[in-house]
């Protein structure tokens, strides 16, 4: 049996304890929140979900769960800010850890994950879900097999709407330090899309702006990418689509073909074509858009149970979040900013 302990009982545990609970072989055992109410809701949920009545630990003060050896696994699921932090200790207590994304706010705290995770021999997984969409997955292999040739352009287009009540809900949210930014928050997902379909980036341009002063960070952002295949990408960003959310959208056009994803949540395909295999457009059309979680949680019990590589290590939580940090220095410095970065933490910007 594999024993779990869960740091942040909030909006996104949720999603985890309703997954965890399809999986026989794993079973929570302690949780953790600043809120007993959240702890007890989060409980509550996964034992009716599951079915299970077994006993659960509180715990206020997250290095108390870190010091129960029952633990295998850790499930991150705080405030950004802390992801780090958090991460750092529980592999120094020995856990496996699995972060929400993003893995941390800063260049410094991911090579310091990626060090402990080695030391102490403990997978660190990162959650970006929806690489393991099957849709997703999908448009990866038609790439990788050649079916679009050469890869010449990618744009991912995030549009939502982030009200002022969104900001004032949670007081982690919008801050620099806390949260990290649209980019890496709302952003991030659909930018580690973009660069895991496209390629490594060399350099990126960009400009970020605050049109609503409800927040630190950003609202609009506005990115070139140069990836090192010669293809070039663009990020166009904002939370102050009026009148509500139009979701999020990705497109990759290539010498050979293209495809756009929309819908609410990257869940459509919206165009496809295949100049050399015009078949395999009904196929993208047949490929399930959901799961995502259940087969994120198997990857990383497969590779806990029988050491085989996984998907999302710290190594490509860092993918997205080095271009992101590389386009918010870009807007510091006015210039564009060659990767790999050397240096960021989000609190610079507040500077
Ligand atoms: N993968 C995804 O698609 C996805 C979706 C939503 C959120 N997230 C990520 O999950 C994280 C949490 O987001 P959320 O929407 O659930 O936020 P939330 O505000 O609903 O929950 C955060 C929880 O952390 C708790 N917390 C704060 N400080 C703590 C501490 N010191 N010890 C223990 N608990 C503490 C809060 O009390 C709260 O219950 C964020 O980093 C966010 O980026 C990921």
């Amino acid at each position: 049996m594999i024993r779990v302990g869960l740091i942040g009982c909030g909006f996104i545990a949720k999603k985890h304890l309703k997954t965890l609970t399809r999986f026989d072989e794993v079973t929570l055992v302690a949780v953790s929140d600043l809120s007993h109410k959240n702890m007890r809701e989060a409980v509550d949920l996964y034992q009716i979900e599951g079915k299970r009545q077994l006993s659960v630990s509180f715990f206020k003060n997250y290095q108390d769960l870190l010091k129960n050896k029952e633990i295998d696994v850790v499930i991150v699921s705080v405030i950004s800010g802390l992801h780090a932090e958090i991460a750092k200790h529980a592999l120094k207590y020995g856990k496996h850890v699995i972060v929400e994304k993003p893995l941390a706010l800063s260049l410094a705290d991911i090579e310091d994950i990626e060090q402990l995770s080695k030391t102490f021999s403990k997978k660190v997984f990162v959650c970006h879900q929806l690489r393991y969409r099957p849709l997703l997955q999908k448009v990866k292999e038609l790439i990788q097999k050649g079916y679009l040739g050469d890869l010449y352009f990618g744009m991912a287009s995030l549009r939502l709407n982030r009200t002022s009540a969104y900001f004032n809900e949670t007081a982690w949210k919008g801050t620099w330090d806390k949260d990290g930014g649209m980019l890496v928050n709302q952003g991030i997902h659909l930018i580690d899309l973009l660069i895991w379909l496209m390629g490594d980036v060399q350099s990126v341009y960009g400009e970020i702006a605050t049109k609503i002063k409800n927040k630190e960070t950003e609202d609009v952002a506005a990115g070139i990418l140069s990836f090192e295949n010669d293809a070039k990408g663009l990020i166009e960003a904002n939370t102050i689509t009026k009148p509500k959310n139009l979701g999020y959208f990705l497109s990759i056009f290539a010498k050979e073909g293209s495809i756009c994803i929309g819908g609410k949540g990257l869940n459509k395909i919206e165009h496809a074509y295949f100049e050399n295999a015009p078949e395999l457009k009904e196929e993208l059309f047949q490929v399930s858009n959901a799961d995502e979680h259940y087969l994120m949680y198997q990857d990383f019990l497969k590779a806990l149970k029988s050491n085989t590589p996984y998907l999302m290590t710290p190594q490509e939580g860092k993918r997205a979040l080095e271009a992101i940090f590389g386009l918010y220095q870009a807007t510091k410095h006015q210039q564009p900013i060659q990767l790999p970065l050397t240096d960021f933490t989000t609190k610079s910007m507040r500077d």
